[in-house]
């Protein structure tokens, strides 16, 4: 078997376990049960919203220090730092315990950034899509699984909540033993080319003052190559306040659920309704990589025109007293988010040097975790509004609303400008 191969058979196994926790649709209604008793004000307001500031930190830090610990260890410790979240969540009892929880889960999220780009460091160049696309599938794959297994588990009465987050334990293991095997990355990407360059021009230095100095200055000169074109600059921005709304969307919508149908009260789809979206999702994303469409023309009036989409559907979502209202609204939220991302991506790739997607993509995603974490104190925590699921779900209709307005009125003006 070649080496690449084999690497993408075990990069995709890792996808697929990590991601097989069936616990994780129904978070909510196991932390205010009877298995920890929390009152959904302390769920909403102070556990939940410390996934993103911790997020926030730990990106920078697992950014700066991926490339130096070459990939392997730090994707062994994401799978770590699942197998403590779920301990502590199975085991720990309290607010405290739980937001410990929370910070556990945003470092396993974090260093996810080191599955995706040690594909980049260890997989010939030629293999690169590929391995991207079965990586990418694999991970959906095992969410779509995941959304089923609960569900029926659930549905069955074969598993209640707590039992369901032994199965997501199980899994979690299972998949830090498979990173265990990844083959080692033997050299860094930023600070391997640093050394090579700075030092050939002045050897009497001392070499790490040197490999530091020069990984900086090729951050830099990547980082204003990359962001000094307007293009670039305006799709990474949308990108990052989209990102934004969505993750604050992913780390609500079970409250809302919860809100409109207290769990108990009624039959509860969450695993089903996360399934389906993952799986059309995936579908919609295939169909718009083989769309014949040029996006740099009609990119603007499309996602213009989803955005206005996506806050209609998150209003509704927060004015509906319906629970099947609030599922339906979420999956065509999710479908066409992820629509909108590809091409988001795609045309901010086409603009990039390879070897600088890890950086721009990375900034991203920060700029994304810094809205959203000014977002989540006005908007969620309890010291700010701590407004209920219901109204925070018309605020982000509301900011996706905006979005849409802002784009709408870009792609006016542009075309406009392409007539005269
Ligand atoms: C939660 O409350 C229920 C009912 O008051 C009680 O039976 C149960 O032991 C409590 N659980 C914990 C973990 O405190």
């Amino acid at each position: 078997m070649e080496k690449w191969f084999k690497i993408c058979l075990l990069l995709c196994l890792f996808g697929v376990l990590k991601e097989l926790r069936p616990s994780e649709p129904f978070l909510t209604q196991y932390l205010v049960g009877p298995w920890k008793n929390l009152t959904t004000d302390e769920v909403y307001s102070e556990i939940f919203p410390v996934w993103t500031y911790s997020y926030l930190a730990l990106l920078v830090v697992v950014f700066l220090v991926t490339d130096f610990l070459l990939y392997k260890p730090v994707i062994v410790f994401e799978g770590i730092c699942y197998i403590m979240t779920w301990c502590v969540l199975i085991w720990g009892q309290g607010v405290a315990a739980m937001q410990g929880v929370e910070f556990l889960y945003a470092a396993a999220t974090a260093t996810q950034i080191a599955y995706n780009t040690y594909i980049y460091a260890q997989v010939p160049l030629s293999k690169f899509q590929v391995v991207t696309a079965y990586t990418q599938a694999a991970l959906l794959t095992g969410r779509c699984i995941a959304g089923i297994l609960g569900q029926v588990l659930v549905a069955t009465g074969l598993c209640d909540y707590y039992t369901l987050n032994f199965i997501s334990l199980a899994f979690v293991s299972a998949a830090t033993v498979v990173a265990c095997f990844l083959p080692n990355v033997s050299q860094s990407i930023y600070f391997h080319h640093g050394v090579d360059q700075i030092t050939s021009n002045d050897s009497t230095a001392s070499e790490t003052e040197w490999t530091l100095a020069s990984v900086y200055q090729l951050l830099w000169i990547d980082f204003k190559s990359s962001f000094s074109n307007a293009y670039m600059l305006k799709w990474s921005l949308w990108w990052a306040f989209a990102m934004c709304g969505y993750f604050q969307v992913l780390n609500y919508i079970q409250p809302l659920w919860e809100t409109v149908a207290p769990s108990g009260t009624n039959n509860i789809y969450n695993g089903a309704v996360e399934a389906t979206h993952t799986f059309l999702s995936a579908l919609a994303t295939i169909a718009i990589g083989y769309a014949p469409v040029n996006w740099s023309v009609y990119g603007e009036p499309v996602i213009a025109v989803i955005s206005l989409f996506e806050g209609a559907m998150l209003y509704l979502a927060g004015s509906s007293n319906e629970l099947w209202v609030a599922y339906v609204t979420y999956m065509a939220f999710c479908i066409t988010y992820s629509v909108l991302i590809t091409i988001a991506s795609s045309e901010v790739a086409k603009g990039l040097k390879q070897e600088s997607y890890g950086l721009v993509f990375g900034i991203n995603t920060f700029l994304a975790l810094f809205f959203q974490t000014i977002l989540t104190l006005i908007v969620a925590d309890s010291a700010g509004l701590a407004l209920e699921p219901p109204d925070q779900f018309k605020v982000y209709g509301g900011y996706y609303f905006v979005l849409g307005v802002v784009f709408i009125s870009m792609a006016a003006y542009n075309a406009g400008r392409r007539s005269n």
